[in-house]
């Protein structure tokens, strides 16, 4: 319950991304003007960041359901054809991890999102017959964490193309503000930024630590939460200096110590390090590529001297 409410339900109360929420809410406004339903829109980027939410959101602005499903939820083109018919004018439909929807469900969407019908087949042998059905005017809202991993027609159908960032550190300090106030717990502004500064750009992780640094201040009696405690538990945590946490140490360290520092490819260090690939590639790999302590290349991933220097050890001392 308390998860919920820490959802933000306005664009307004939301933080960070401000070009997304600014296009949002121009599109919003013109939609509303036009008394039409939203295009359909596309949130792409690393989990955490807030594409449900986002998409909840979308929804309040307009004035509409929120429906939400997820790729990997619908296994036939009866699921969707049961949820696409319910609908109502202007709905939202969210499709979370959309990219995982099978292929046969794929196709019913295209129709459904261009032209708001859809083709379903009634029996099957000789006597099948295809029957048309019009759908109400719907909003599609996908989330997926690449957008390259959406198929070219169904990509193409998205009106709207949202690429959500990491949050700057200014930010994900704001959001553990807001979410401290909903806690009704005090927090000193440094341990805020510490907590904001270690939390890899990402709210999901800065509200996660936010939760623990606050039991470990509370048993202890703080009145506030403090930037020695939030220290101490961060540490606790094994989270590092930089935010980073065993896994990103594990991956580093893999490729450091089993590969000389790469190049290697992902399904080698996947197997080195009982990870899954597909994990490595949509939750570590892109904030260690954004903050340039792995490199991709033709040939796999390399670590770079900033990540050697970030564990104090000379390249030359490892090779
Ligand atoms: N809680 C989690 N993400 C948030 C955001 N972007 N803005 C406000 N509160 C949040």
């Amino acid at each position: 319950v308390v998860e919920l409410s820490l959802r933000p339900s306005t664009l307004r109360q939301y933080i960070g991304q401000d070009k997304v929420k600014e296009n949002l809410k121009i599109f919003i406004q013109a939609a509303k003007m036009r008394n039409e339903p939203l295009d359909h829109v596309l949130l792409y980027g690393p989990p955490g960041l807030g594409k449900t939410t986002l998409a909840a959101i979308i929804a309040n602005e307009m004035e509409v359901q929120f429906r939400s499903t997820s790729g990997p939820a619908i296994d036939r083109a009866g699921d969707l054809a049961a949820i696409l018919t319910s609908l109502e004018a202007g709905d939202v439909l969210f499709i979370d991890e959309i990219h995982r929807l099978p292929r046969s469900v794929e196709e019913v969407l295209y129709s459904a999102m261009e032209d708001f019908f859809i083709d379903i087949v009634i029996g099957t042998g000789p006597s099948a017959r295809s029957v048309r059905i019009d759908l109400p005017p719907f909003t599609l809202v996908g989330a997926t964490t690449r957008a390259g991993l959406l198929s070219a027609p169904l990509r193409d159908r998205f009106g709207v193309l949202s690429r959500l960032e990491y949050y700057e550190t200014k930010d994900l300090c704001a959001i553990v503000e807001r979410t401290a106030e909903i806690f009704e717990t005090k927090i000193s502004l440094e341990a805020a930024v510490e907590i904001a500064r270690r939390s890899r750009g990402t709210p999901r992780i800065a509200n996660r630590l936010l939760r623990r640094i606050r039991d470990i201040s509370q048993v202890k009696g703080e009145n506030e939460i403090s930037i020695e405690t939030t220290k101490t538990a961060l540490n606790m945590l094994q989270v590092d200096e930089a935010g980073l946490d065993h896994i990103d140490h594990k991956l580093l360290k893999g490729i450091i110590d089993g590969f000389k520092g790469g190049p290697v490819g992902l399904d080698t260090i996947a197997a080195t390090i009982g990870e899954e690939s597909q994990t490595i590639e949509d939750v570590y790999e892109p904030y260690l590529l954004q903050i340039g302590f792995i490199q991709r290349t033709p040939r796999g991933r390399v670590v770079t001297h900033k990540a050697y220097n970030h564990f104090g050890v000379k390249v030359n001392e490892v090779e």
